[in-house]
């Protein structure tokens, strides 16, 4: 199929893009390369062999989105692009909103107007909020607690909507979890821009010496060791839930939302002994005050992805920080930095 990656030169997003390219289907990406690198997309052809159209843009040029469909006939759409960092989401709610919710209206108006309805939106666990009631399934009443959050939930209400209003639509909701690794190559794989927001490219970055320690953010929660519980899962095992969730819709109309996770909680010290031994580095960490708006634990409940779909989460812990580590040990400074950045 020819499928239009918005997003996709991102770390989830470079991902399912290389594994789109492997199942054979022909890919466009759409990015503003905001919070990514065109490399990303560059080392994919390398290690896949395959071309990759790239169209540099933004979701909120509606112009430039109109012209993409206008230019090429797409079969699906798989929707990555967004901002994501949940404490940039608190100091600057307007520009999410504008981004995340604008930028998709823009998109589903496009998708309508060229009669391309199926779609495979990004969301994630955030949905859910602070809720307690582990492990989560899909049914699970949402109350996202930061904006960003709550843009995921409105785009789900959105395309809740339309589906009801429009039977043509085909919409796979996806709700990551904690995703992490990167491909075995070590030729991709996450790349934050500044100080890293989550807890293993943090790690990553002090198993490569760029940064002195970690803080661990609270150790008096109502977990075994006392550190945040998260269900983390590796980048390739959530790109091959975007396939099974294509081929799912390929011939479903309406809306369907899966969690994407392993089913499994691993602690923040588990984190930190597990990238050690898969790094060989130390990993020298403090403990500090929590960090608001976090929950204790957090972890899917995968079975309907395996009932629907039959996919589930292949790789464990251990091959997520070897993985992860492999990316990092090989690019110290991401893609298009020098050293010493
Ligand atoms: C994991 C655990 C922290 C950093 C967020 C978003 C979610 C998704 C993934 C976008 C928690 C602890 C972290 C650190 C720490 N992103 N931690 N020290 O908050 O579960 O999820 O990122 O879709 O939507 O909500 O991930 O990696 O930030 O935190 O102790 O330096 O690690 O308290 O327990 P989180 P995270």
């Amino acid at each position: 199929m020819k499928i239009l990656v918005t997003g996709g030169a991102g770390f989830i997003g470079s991902h399912t893009v290389l594994t789109l390219l492997e199942e054979g289907h022909e890919v466009t990406v759409i990015d503003n390369l905001i919070n990514s690198a065109v490399d990303s997309l560059e080392r994919v052809e390398g290690l896949t062999g395959k071309k990759i159209n790239f169209c540099e843009g933004d979701l909120l040029d509606y112009g430039r989105l109109r012209a993409l469909f206008d230019q090429e006939e797409f079969d699906s759409v798989v929707h990555f692009a967004g901002l994501k960092a949940v404490g940039e989401s608190a100091e600057e709610p307007l520009r999410y909103y504008r981004n995340n919710v604008v930028g998709t209206l823009n998109l589903l108006e496009c998708m309508a107007d060229a009669g391309v309805y199926s779609l495979v939106f990004s969301s994630s666990a955030t949905v859910y909020g602070a809720s307690e009631n582990v492990p989560l399934i899909e049914g699970t009443p949402l109350g996202a607690i930061n904006p960003y959050g709550r843009t995921k939930q409105q785009i789900e209400d959105i395309l809740t909507d339309l589906s009801a209003a429009d039977p043509r639509w085909r919409v796979a909701v996806l709700r990551y979890f904690n995703p992490v690794g990167a491909h075995e190559s070590g030729r991709i794989g996450e790349d934050p821009k500044g100080t890293p927001n989550n807890l293993l490219p943090y790690v990553a970055q002090v198993a490569a010496g760029r940064r002195d320690k970690v803080t661990v953010f609270g150790s008096d929660y109502n977990t075994e060791d006392g550190t945040g519980v998260r269900d983390y899962i590796h980048v390739m095992d959530l790109a091959a839930g975007h396939i099974a969730a294509l081929n799912f819709i390929a011939n479903k109309n309406g809306i369907f939302r899966w969690n994407l996770g392993t089913g499994r909680g691993s602690s923040v010290l588990e984190v930190v002994s597990a990238f050690q031994k898969a790094s060989g580095r130390p990993i020298p960490y403090e403990v500090g005050p929590r960090r608001s708006g976090d929950a204790a634990v957090s972890y899917a409940d995968p079975s309907a992805a395996l009932v629907d779909l039959g996919w589930r989460a292949r790789r464990d812990l251990s091959q997520m920080c070897s993985d992860h580590w492999a990316w990092q040990e090989a690019n110290p400074f991401g893609y298009t930095h020098q050293a010493g950045s």
